[in-house]
């Protein structure tokens, strides 16, 4: 009788303390899910779909390389303000920062994650990049065979058609540099607003006037009642939308494409180094 006795208690005193561990590793579990690592970190296919996410809800206002856009601070270079990891940038993310124009998501935890996984990625590729280039070959380049300056500045010389490139190898890694040169209308549909439209203040669009010329160009302002573009002559016009009888936004980019049997990676990286230094 006795033996069944502490036989019980000692099923009831191991049940207590197998339950008690239970309830502390459940706690454990708990403080770990509040410091949740990344279950995407380092895994380039969240890095891929990471970046597609990005470039739709985030790159409005971070620019397309999250190096800083018109309304939203560069997240690659540099310390963060508000963040010493992942899980500090989940809450940003999902929360938004109040008082700031950083809106709160409602995108499942997945989808941020992958994103963060994007923006880690390019902030790892930013400070591992050094560039092996010639600065004197990317000049003759720049306003020579490449003809970048009819459309592009440097520094200020060249065409005003394109963003200014000067500096762009501080905010844009060379491996994003060679897609956008290579392909610009594959990263020109990549870039949109929430809206469907282009980021950035060079979509591409097409005016027809009532007497049926036709304009094509980038835009440079809009608004409800008008829009201004400039052409590729750098000419300004200035419409009433009420003037036009279509306004028609092109999913193209005005650049052409630059395949590597017309500039080698090398030379790229020649241009990006000259884009990017001030000199020798
Ligand atoms: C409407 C514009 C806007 C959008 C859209 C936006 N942000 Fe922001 N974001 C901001 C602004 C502005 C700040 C700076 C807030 C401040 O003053 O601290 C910010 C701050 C941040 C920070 C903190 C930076 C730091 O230094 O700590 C992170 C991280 C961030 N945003 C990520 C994102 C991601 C990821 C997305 C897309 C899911 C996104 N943001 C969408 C405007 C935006
Ligand atoms: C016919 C005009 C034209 C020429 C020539 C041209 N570009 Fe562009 N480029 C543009 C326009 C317009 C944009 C902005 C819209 C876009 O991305 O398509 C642009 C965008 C870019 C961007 C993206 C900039 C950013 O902030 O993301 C890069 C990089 C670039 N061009 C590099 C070059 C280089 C390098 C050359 C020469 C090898 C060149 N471009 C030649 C018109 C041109």
């Amino acid at each position: 009788m006795i033996s069944r006795l502490s036989w019980l208690l000692t099923l009831l005193m191991s049940f207590f303390v197998v339950s008690y561990s239970g309830i502390e590793q459940a706690e454990e579990i708990l403080a770990k899910d509040e410091r949740q690592k990344n279950p995407f970190a380092n895994d380039p296919k969240a890095v891929e779909v990471g970046k597609g996410s990005f470039r739709y809800y985030c790159a409005g206002c971070h620019g397309m390389e999250g190096a800083g856009g018109f309304r939203g601070p560069d997240l690659i270079r540099g310390e963060l303000t508000h963040i010493s990891d992942d899980q500090d940038m989940m809450q940003v993310v999902r929360h938004g920062i109040q008082g700031t124009q950083m809106p709160a998501s409602t995108l499942p935890d997945d989808n941020l994650w992958r994103i963060i996984s994007f923006v880690n990625h390019l902030r790892a590729e930013s400070q591992q990049r050094t560039l092996g280039g010639d600065w004197d070959s990317g000049k003759r380049i720049f306003f020579g065979k490449g003809f970048c300056s009819d459309c592009h500045m440097v520094r200020g010389t060249g065409g005003r058609f394109g963003p200014d490139l000067t500096g762009i190898g501080k905010t844009r890694p060379l491996k994003s540099f060679v897609e956008s040169t290579r392909d610009p209308s594959a990263q020109f549909k990549n870039v949109v607003h929430a809206d469907g439209r282009m980021a950035g203040g060079f979509q591409s669009v097409q005016l027809v006037t009532e007497k049926d010329s036709k304009i094509i160009g980038v835009i440079r302002n809009e608004d409800t009642y008008s829009i201004q573009i400039l052409d590729r002559n750098e000419k300004f016009h200035s419409y009433y939308k009420k003037e036009l009888t279509k306004i028609i936004y092109l999913d193209e980019s005005l650049m052409p494409p630059y395949p590597d049997s017309v500039l080698s990676d090398q030379e790229l990286e020649d241009l990006l180094v000259f884009l990017t230094n001030p000199k020798n």
